[in-house]
């Protein structure tokens, strides 16, 4: 078993728990929120400050990689934890997601899915075999299934048909997969908006006996409701022994109703993203740093914030930094971006441990959103 995930403690008054991921580069705990390093990189962040602010484990794409600098290069290096210098556990998506949001004139077939490259406009194919081969390449400690996440909106039929598919390309993951004792592969739970063929493919992807399961098909338009009751009808037909993982899902109320529902790990480019244009999550809500009214404000981005970039700089400076476009005020804002997850997450095991999570949520949610949603 290439990951084996230890139940700790169960939340009483919520479906919250607390558990250990334990990979072959180490031990998790969760529940956790994953960085996204995208192209073997988490933006403007070395492994270093990873590594400082806590990231357990980050995300890397199996598409992006397998377009530049392609994953014979990678398995040259000697896998990605070499070839990028991250010697923590690493997650791959399959490339079934940034096909259909990135790629032009996309085909999809029972074999896979023909598409041309975003960079180059090279006609390219990937199916269950070639995310699974690629994912070897990488050498990620998670391989995710090769899935197709159906548009939203999306007619029932169109749905299931695809959700169906996906459950076929999960066999032929697993029949394809090959270190299965280094190597984890998780499967991932489709079915649109509609409740029933949640259950449904849920039922059909855990048959097949994982070490992990995702939710996916979410956060793509719809309401956050919506998005909650979809994880809701989902998750009971998940074994509570195995993890459990929202696909890109980051932001904070999210990530806390999330692991009331029970999810184990969440990944997002939210922090990431907003901070590459001005923008930092503080425990006062989000703060536009481009604002004039920073001009002169000589305090930290957030006062309850005590990393390395609120220590040391002014929301003034870092204005300054994003309206000149220096890198350094997005290195900085992405640093206490991610910073202020990692430390809501920890917070959030720190609650479930202390039997608190319902307060917790409330406090925490009442002060970044000026209520309690
Ligand atoms: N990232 C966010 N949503 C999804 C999804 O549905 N499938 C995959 N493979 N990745 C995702
Ligand atoms: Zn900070």
């Amino acid at each position: 078993m290439a990951v084996r995930f230890e139940q700790i403690q169960d939340c009483q008054q919520t479906n919250a728990r607390l558990g250990r991921l334990h990979t072959p580069h180490g031990t998790i705990e969760t529940p956790i929120f994953m960085p996204v390093g995208t192209l073997a990189t988490v933006k403007t962040m070395s492994p270093e400050e990873l590594k400082a602010i806590g990231s357990q484990i980050i995300l890397a794409n199996t598409y992006h990689l397998y377009l530049r600098p392609g994953h014979e290069i990678v398995r040259e290096a000697g896998g990605l934890h070499t070839f990028m210098n991250w010697n923590r556990p690493i997650l791959t998506d399959s490339g079934g997601f940034q096909v259909f949001s990135l790629s032009k004139l996309r085909k999809i077939t029972e074999e896979g899915v023909s598409f041309r490259s975003h960079l180059s406009g090279e006609p390219l194919f990937l199916g269950p075999e070639q995310a699974m081969e690629i994912q070897n390449a990488l050498g990620s400690d998670i391989a995710m299934a090769f899935d197709e996440c159906a548009p939203y909106p999306a007619d029932r039929e169109y749905v299931r048909q695809s959700a169906e598919r996906t459950v076929r390309w999960l066999k032929r993951c697993k029949e394809a997969h090959q270190r299965t004792d280094s190597q984890a592969l998780f499967g991932i739970v489709q079915g649109g908006m509609y409740p029933d063929l949640r259950v449904e493919n849920a039922k059909a992807i855990v048959d097949l006996d994982l070490p992990g399961y995702a939710i996916g098909g979410l956060s793509v338009g719809e309401s956050k409701e919506q998005m909650y009751e979809m994880i809701s009808h989902t998750t009971p037909y998940l074994p509570k022994d195995k993890p459990r993982y929202l696909m890109g899902v980051g932001s904070p109320d999210a990530l806390i109703r999330g692991v009331m529902l029970g999810i184990d790990m969440f990944d997002c480019v939210l922090p990431t993203r907003i901070a590459r244009n001005g923008t930092a999550m503080t425990s006062q809500g989000r703060l536009v740093v481009k604002k004039a009214e920073y001009a002169r404000d000589f305090t930290s981005l957030d006062p309850e914030c005590d990393c390395y970039t609120c220590t040391k700089y002014t929301r003034a400076y870092i204005r300054h930094l994003v309206k000149a476009d220096e890198t350094f005020g997005l290195r900085l804002i992405s640093y206490h971006n991610l910073h202020f997850l990692l430390q809501l997450m920890t917070k959030v095991r720190e609650a479930i441990r202390n039997k608190q999570l319902p307060e917790f949520a409330n406090r925490f949610l009442t002060q970044y959103y000026g209520s309690d949603e």
